[in-house]
């Protein structure tokens, strides 16, 4: 089998094709699951190698990961996954694709059908395509980020997954992902990146089904959805606040939730419009209960999150609790535990409404404070929901996801 890859070099953070760079990748066959440990050379943005340890077509093999050390010279690249050596900075784990072509029958592997858990039940899955790289239990995947809380909920890294494993292990489960996005006043404008973004990197390859609610249906942009995607328009009113609007989402979300959505979808992700997608947001994100990192706050000591500190309010955190600071441009999970979420929320805003209290991020301090008391399930990283405001990427974010556009506030809010 001979295979050359051609990475984007997106997908090889640090590099630069005036260098060289060695890497100690894995190279598994996605046909029949033979792997491999090689060395090969990066030059100009090129990757080229030649396994030899398994008889599949060319184009079936399609994969590799990788750990690295980079260099400006020629040297001579040591073998094995682990073989980073202390004088070169390790380059986080990577991954790159080329498409995958169907195997032959003959050159599938043999072990016994993977087995997952889904909704209770126990599901055989095929065994094509379940195959990946060898994990290495003294290599992590990505040695500079917090890749489990405490709680054992995974956060959502690049480097921490297999795309076409996890893609392979949800598409035969056949979900629907009811996506709820609210473009209320002048936030209109910002549906078409919003959708078209989506088109390209948001659940690609299944059914989504976006929920879109606003006061003006009639500005809702005709954008082409892929087969098995949809979308319904829902009136909403124009509260005269934009906080109120904010925070009206979640008795909104709650009501649609219990009116249709809970016998429409399996999971429900509920983001802001005012952003746009950049690189995949895929079933990876999956889970339970699921809340993404404030990508303002991840390096800060919790006494600085800008949690609710007046102890009246139903969303007051103490100063010496709460895990991370998660914003509520992203949420979402399976339908009865973000029904859970939003109806707790909805009543918390209201008790605080009746005391004449409004917390100081609206329904985001009310996500918070209900997330210190009921875990999330999954973290995702500040990948999964950066801010353009940001400006340059640091390096532990080694894509961005989805970002929020910079906007003028004082133009597209109404009270501002
Ligand atoms: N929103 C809206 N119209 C408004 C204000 C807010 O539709 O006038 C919705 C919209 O989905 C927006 C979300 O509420 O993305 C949260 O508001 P915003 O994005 O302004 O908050 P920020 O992310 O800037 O804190
Ligand atoms: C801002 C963000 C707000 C809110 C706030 C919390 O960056 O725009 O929506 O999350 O942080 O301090
Ligand atoms: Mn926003």
């Amino acid at each position: 089998m001979q295979l050359t890859c051609l990475p984007s070099t997106s997908s090889l953070p640090g590099f630069q094709s005036s260098v060289a760079v060695f890497v100690f990748p894995v190279f598994v066959c996605v046909c029949c699951g033979t792997s491999t440990s090689s060395s090969c050379r990066i030059r100009g943005g090129v990757i080229t190698w030649l396994p030899s340890s398994c008889s599949c077509p060319a184009e079936a093999a399609t994969k590799f990961f990788g750990y690295g050390s980079r260099s400006s010279g020629d040297q001579s690249a040591p073998t094995g996954p682990t073989a980073a050596t202390p004088h070169y900075p390790a380059l986080p784990c990577f991954t790159s694709y080329l498409p995958v072509k169907p195997c032959t029958p003959s050159s599938r592997s043999s072990s016994s059908p993977a087995v997952i858990r889904h909704f209770g039940n126990i599901l055989a899955l095929s065994e094509e395509r379940l195959q990946h790289g060898q994990s290495w239990l003294l290599t992590p995947l990505r040695p500079d980020v917090l890749t489990v809380t405490p709680w054992l909920a995974p956060i959502v890294w690049e480097g921490t997954f297999d795309p076409v494993l996890i893609d392979n292990i949800y598409k035969p489960l056949n979900l629907t992902i009811a996506t709820t996005v609210f473009a209320v006043g002048k936030y209109t404008r910002f549906l078409r990146d919003f959708l078209e973004t989506a088109e390209q990197h948001y659940m690609v390859g299944f059914k989504v089904h976006y929920y879109v609610f606003t006061d003006q249906p009639e500005q809702v942009p005709a954008v082409t959805l892929a087969p098995g995607r949809k979308l319904s328009i829902t009136w909403v009113p124009k509260f005269n606040r934009w906080q109120e609007i904010s925070l009206r989402r979640m008795e909104i979300i709650q009501t649609a939730i219990e009116e249709r959505i809970r016998k429409e979808a399996d999971y429900i992700y509920c983001l802001d419009v005012d952003m746009k997608f950049h690189n995949r947001w895929g079933p990876e994100v999956l889970d339970t209960l699921v809340a993404a990192i404030h990508p303002w706050f991840y390096q800060l000591d919790r006494k600085q999150f800008s949690y609710e500190r007046r102890p009246a309010s139903k969303a007051y955190v103490p100063v010496d609790q709460g895990d991370f600071y998660y914003m509520a441009a992203v949420f979402g999970g399976r339908i009865e535990d973000v029904h859970k979420l939003t109806k707790t929320c909805r009543e918390h805003l209201e008790e605080d409404k009746n005391n004449n209290l409004e917390a100081v991020w609206q329904e985001e301090s009310h996500l918070n404070q209900y997330l210190v008391y009921q875990k999330p399930t999954k973290l995702l990283s500040p990948e999964y929901l950066w801010d353009d405001l940001k400006g340059r990427k640091p390096n532990e974010i080694k894509l961005i996801r989805f970002s929020a556009i910079i906007k003028n506030k004082a133009e597209v809010r109404e009270n501002a």
